[in-house]
Order: structure tokens, then C-alpha cells, then sequence
């Protein structure tokens, strides 16, 4: 997978993600990332890359043609058009679906904005998915692409190793993970739940299977419509419920 930012701070990407799984995943050639400073794209001698939005209103508008640039410096060498993300709180709500989905890709686009927006025009020509991650406003683009790399690479083959395996991760099969113990046994008078102690696996994911569905009623109860659910869940949640 090979990831390209467009972006006005290329620092701030680069930085962030050299770190923890994601930079281990980089060095072994997993993962390849680049950020490409739309600045440098500018044909203004001060390498201005904004202007006042036609019509009024406050704030400055990123010009087109300094994006359509920097993005044509990426594109042009690729075999077929990549997907081009903006990432914009108008967008489509990320989540791990939209994760996997575009784990699968070999490269992608993602477009940062800052000040109040990117002249249409552009976004028309190049982008092929608005996304948000979330319902709130961020200063610029940046610090959500990161999150969706993030989110992206754990689903790149190799990335994760068996341990840290996504195949378990909360939102797998739309149900929350179960909750975690460690040693010691007993920590400042709580015990660690006594079936984890028993050494008999089939009590144990029974447990945690009802443990992730209690789980998911208490803080997610709209996650339940979307998970494959047996009888045996069904009759546990509908005695939760009582
Ligand atoms: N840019 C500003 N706010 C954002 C959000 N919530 N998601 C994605 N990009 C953004």
C-alpha cells in the first residue's frame, strides 16, 4: 500500500506516522508514504496557495490549481486513476467497513484542506470519496487522514502480526471486544473474573461471547442490528434486557 497526502504541512504527516506498528510496517516496505506539500506547487513568488472566496464571507479559499498540480505530480505515473479522498466534515462518516474496503487498494490519494475550504472546481476534477471521521470540525485535514491511515494499515496484510491480529478487534462482526486481564490475580481487592482462571476454553469464549454482547447493548446498542447474531446471543441479550 502506498499512501499520498496532499497537504499544506507535510511535517505534521510525516512525523506522526513514523512511529509504533505503522512505522515498523514502513521500514519492512509494507507500507510507503509520502507527503506532498501543495505549497510547492504555487506559481505566486511567495508561494501563496489561497485567495478571498468569490461571492464574500470570511476566511481564504485553497486556488485549484496548486492542488490539481501537486495531485497531477502523483497521478500522472499511476497505471489507473487512483482513489482520491478529501477528507472533509461533509463527507461520509469513516468507519472499519470503509477500513477494510480501502485496505485493498494499492494507492490512494488523500487530500487535506485547511482555511475554509478547496475552490469546487478541483474537488469535481479529482476527488472520488468525500470522508469525515466524525461529527466535529477539525482545523485542517491532516490530523484525519492520519487516523485513516492508521485505521487502514492494521487491515494491510503483514501489518499487523498474529497477536495483534485485526481478525479480534472490536467491531469485528459489528460487536465490541470483551473485556482484557492481566496479572497479577488480584489487583487493590479486585479480582480477575474467576472463569479466566479455569483453564477451560470453552467457559472462557462462552464468557467473553456474552461479555462483548453485554458490552455492546450497554455502549452501542445500534451496533446489534448489524451483527450476526445465534440463537444463543439472542436469548442471552433478551435476558440482558429484562
Ligand atoms: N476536516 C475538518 N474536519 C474534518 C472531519 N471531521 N473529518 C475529516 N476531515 C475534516
Amino acid at each position: 500500500m502506498n499512501y499520498h497526502v496532499l497537504t499544506l504541512f507535510p511535517d505534521m504527516v510525516m512525523q506522526g506516522m513514523n512511529t509504533s506498528i505503522i512505522g515498523r510496517a514502513m521500514e519492512k516496505g509494507l507500507l510507503g508514504l509520502e507527503a506532498v506539500d501543495i505549497r510547492e506547487f504555487s506559481k505566486n513568488k511567495h508561494k501563496k496557495v489561497d485567495d478571498y472566496p468569490y461571492g464574500g464571507g470570511a476566511g481564504l479559499v485553497m486556488q485549484a490549481e496548486p492542488v490539481y498540480l501537486a495531485y497531477e505530480s502523483i497521478a500522472a505515473g499511476m497505471e489507473k486513476k487512483p482513489r482520491v479522498i478529501y477528507m472533509t466534515p461533509q463527507g461520509q462518516v469513516f468507519n472499519q467497513k470503509l477500513a477494510v474496503e480501502l485496505a485493498k487498494e494499492e494507492e490512494l490519494i488523500f487530500l487535506c484542506g485547511h482555511y475554509e475550504g478547496i475552490d469546487e472546481r478541483v474537488l469535481e476534477e479529482i476527488v472520488t470519496d468525500n470522508v469525515s471521521i466524525g461529527d466535529y470540525v477539525l482545523t485542517g485535514g491532516e490530523l484525519a487522514a492520519m487516523v485513516m491511515i492508521d485505521a487502514i494499515s492494521r487491515h494491510v496484510p503483514g501489518v499487523l502480526n498474529n497477536e495483534e491480529s485485526a481478525q479480534f478487534d472490536s467491531f469485528h462482526d459489528n460487536l465490541l471486544e470483551y473485556p482484557q486481564y492481566s496479572r497479577p490475580e488480584e489487583w487493590r481487592g479486585k479480582r480477575v473474573p474467576e472463569v479466566l482462571l479455569s483453564g477451560h476454553h470453552g467457559k472462557v469464549d462462552e464468557w467473553r461471547r456474552q461479555q462483548s454482547l453485554k458490552r455492546t447493548l450497554e455502549r452501542r446498542p445500534d451496533l446489534l442490528e448489524g451483527a450476526k447474531l445465534d440463537k444463543k446471543d439472542e436469548e442471552f441479550l433478551r435476558g440482558l434486557k429484562k
